[in-house]
């Protein structure tokens, strides 16, 4: 274990020292692997349902499916807290099932924790007792939509607020290390937060909580159509895909991508080539990560001339610029 990796007794401590803890949601290694030196927990959602999935609700996501997707958070992640959702029907019919079914969370998909919705206190305290950390969830609890009447913040009234604050209490009390507050008023949060010794993770849950949690591609903007008042979107990425996907079309129909600079050929190695400089990557890190072109200039494709491809013509000029034992991935075999 690394000596930097967040831990449940560490996002304790995070509370009893007033730093506030960051998470957010994650669904597959490679936002995995960006995320993770960031912040400090990484949930695996049941939000799936809806922005991998499509769906309208997250009622139809499957065990399998977190195990499959918390098993790929896993493997990009080596700093924080790795969480994963108990979906709907994995531990509501009994205990036994339950525990059975967060165990296998932890043991096929390499979660640290489970998180379930409601104050099912029985469980909570079984699974704390193996040895399998809970974050609980209550106020808003999409598993219950049909129940709640939709997407509404939860807790307004007095009677309601009251067991907010007693259900969060009996999840304490129960070995829950956390609590997630969801669509709650600032108020409520706030109370609840001060009340208990565990952190609370809010969302849309105010300023008051001990931490926050996002659905990351609400965060990065994926979709401009979602917004809801609880959201700070970071960053337009829906637009900006849309923009680099386009630019992608137009070349590959222009024929301006690939270029020789993209092919390989059979000529013989360049002499004037050292030979570790094969194994780089022909371009910089940083330049790789830059696009070749600007946008607008990536809108106007070079004219093909006498109708064929730019990268058919430049075949020749490229047979002489290549490396023939240049490997086609850093790390592959080179066949
Ligand atoms: O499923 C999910 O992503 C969640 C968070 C929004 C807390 O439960």
């Amino acid at each position: 274990m690394a000596s930097d990796r967040i831990t449940v007794p560490s996002l304790q401590k995070m509370k009893r020292q007033g730093r506030r803890i960051t998470m957010l949601t994650c669904y597959d290694a490679t936002f995995a692997r960006l995320l993770d030196p960031h912040v400090d927990a990484l949930l695996v959602g049941d939000s799936l349902g809806m922005v991998i999935q499509g769906g309208s609700d997250t009622l139809a996501v499957t065990l399998d499916e977190v195990i499959y997707h918390t098993r790929a958070v896993a493997r990009g992640v080596k700093h924080a807290h790795l969480v994963a959702d108990m979906p709907f029907m994995s531990y509501q019919v009994s205990v036994e099932e339950g525990v059975r079914n967060a165990g296998r969370l932890l043991k096929e998909g390499g979660a640290h924790a489970v998180k379930i919705e409601g104050a099912e206190t029985e469980l909570v305290s079984r699974l704390t007792r193996v040895g399998i950390p809970v974050l609980g969830h209550l106020g808003l609890t999409p598993q219950s939509i049909h129940t709640l009447g939709g997407y509404k913040i939860q807790g307004r009234r007095r009677e309601q607020a009251r067991k907010l604050l007693d259900d969060a209490v009996a999840l304490q009390e129960a070995g829950a290390y956390g609590l997630v507050l969801e669509a709650v008023p600032l108020e409520v949060a706030e109370q609840v937060s001060q009340r208990l010794e565990i952190p609370t993770i809010g969302i849309g849950a105010g300023p008051h909580c001990d931490g926050q949690v996002l659905v990351i591609y609400d965060l990065l903007g994926f979709d401009e159509s979602f917004q809801p008042r609880f959201l700070k979107r970071f960053d337009s990425l829906g637009v900006r895909v849309e923009q680099a996907v386009e630019s992608y079309a137009e070349e590959v129909r222009q024929g301006v991508f690939p270029g020789p600079e993209h092919s390989f050929s059979q000529a013989a190695k360049r002499p004037s080539q050292a030979p570790d400089e094969a194994k780089r990557p022909s371009r910089a890190p940083d330049e790789a990560k830059r696009p070749s072109q600007a946008p607008d200039e990536a809108k106007r494709p070079q004219a093909p001339d006498n109708g064929k491809p730019l990268s058919a013509k430049k075949t020749a000029e490229a047979s002489e610029v290549l490396d023939p034992t240049e490997k086609l991935y850093s790390s592959a075999s080179g066949d």
